[in-house]
């Protein structure tokens, strides 16, 4: 299986699925492009130490919908189709159109810094600190229209600890995405995930 992975920053989670794929934990799969709207983002570099084709394709003036063209006609290019590719939005800081999500319906994924739907949107940890809570954690989900809305397919709590700051709370969140991102890239790889209604089956 082909994957596209979008992203816009720092890439550690790009990372960690690199790094599965690499040691043989996701077998019959491969990062076939990863594609940043900021030219400068250190996740290029890290695609590229992983020998994956790493592109730039920046919304400049486009709208929403162009843009959103344009990364389908990159991921077509790489391989990455909507019938058989998976696109997995790794620190992706735009929000896809409409057209581009009903195009990759079902093959795009996302991971959320919270126990959605705590707490979607930006500085999720922040809001989950500036909250109160005493659970937090992170969520990969199937990707909709609506902004962090889809179907979810792994969770993990993390505990809050008092004298937590959004950098403390975010470090800990952090070492929990880098496995259950891994984790379900690899379940969706093996055809193990059924999306039914609002939920995800997972097959045993
Ligand atoms: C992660 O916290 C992820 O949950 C959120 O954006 C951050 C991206 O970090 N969507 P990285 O670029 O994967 O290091």
């Amino acid at each position: 299986m082909r994957i596209g992975v979008l992203v816009s920053g720092r890439g550690s989670n790009l990372e960690s699925i690199l790094k599965s794929i690499q040691k043989g934990a996701i077998k019959g799969a491969q990062v076939s492009v990863v594609i940043s709207n900021r030219a400068e983002a250190r996740a290029l570099r890290i695609a590229r130490e992983y020998g994956a084709k790493a592109v730039t394709v920046s919304q400049g003036s486009a709208s929403s919908e162009e843009f959103g063209s344009a990364l389908s006609v990159a991921l077509r290019k790489h391989g990455v189709s909507p019938r058989e590719g998976l696109v997995l939005l790794a620190g992706f800081m735009k929000v896809l159109p409409r057209s581009f999500v009903e195009l990759y319906r079902g093959r795009i994924m996302n991971i959320h810094p919270s126990l959605l739907p705590a707490f979607p949107g930006l500085n999720a940890q922040r809001q989950a600190l500036e909250h109160g809570v005493k659970v937090s954690g992170c969520t990969v989900h199937f990707v909709v229209p609506e902004v962090d809305a889809g179907p979810i397919i792994i969770q993990k709590a993390v505990a809050v600890k008092e004298g937590d700051d959004e950098g403390s709370l975010s470090s800990r969140i952090l070492r929990q995405e880098h496995r259950i991102y891994p984790e379900a890239v690899r379940l969706f790889v093996q055809g193990r995930l059924r999306i039914v209604g609002r939920g995800v089956l997972v097959k045993r």
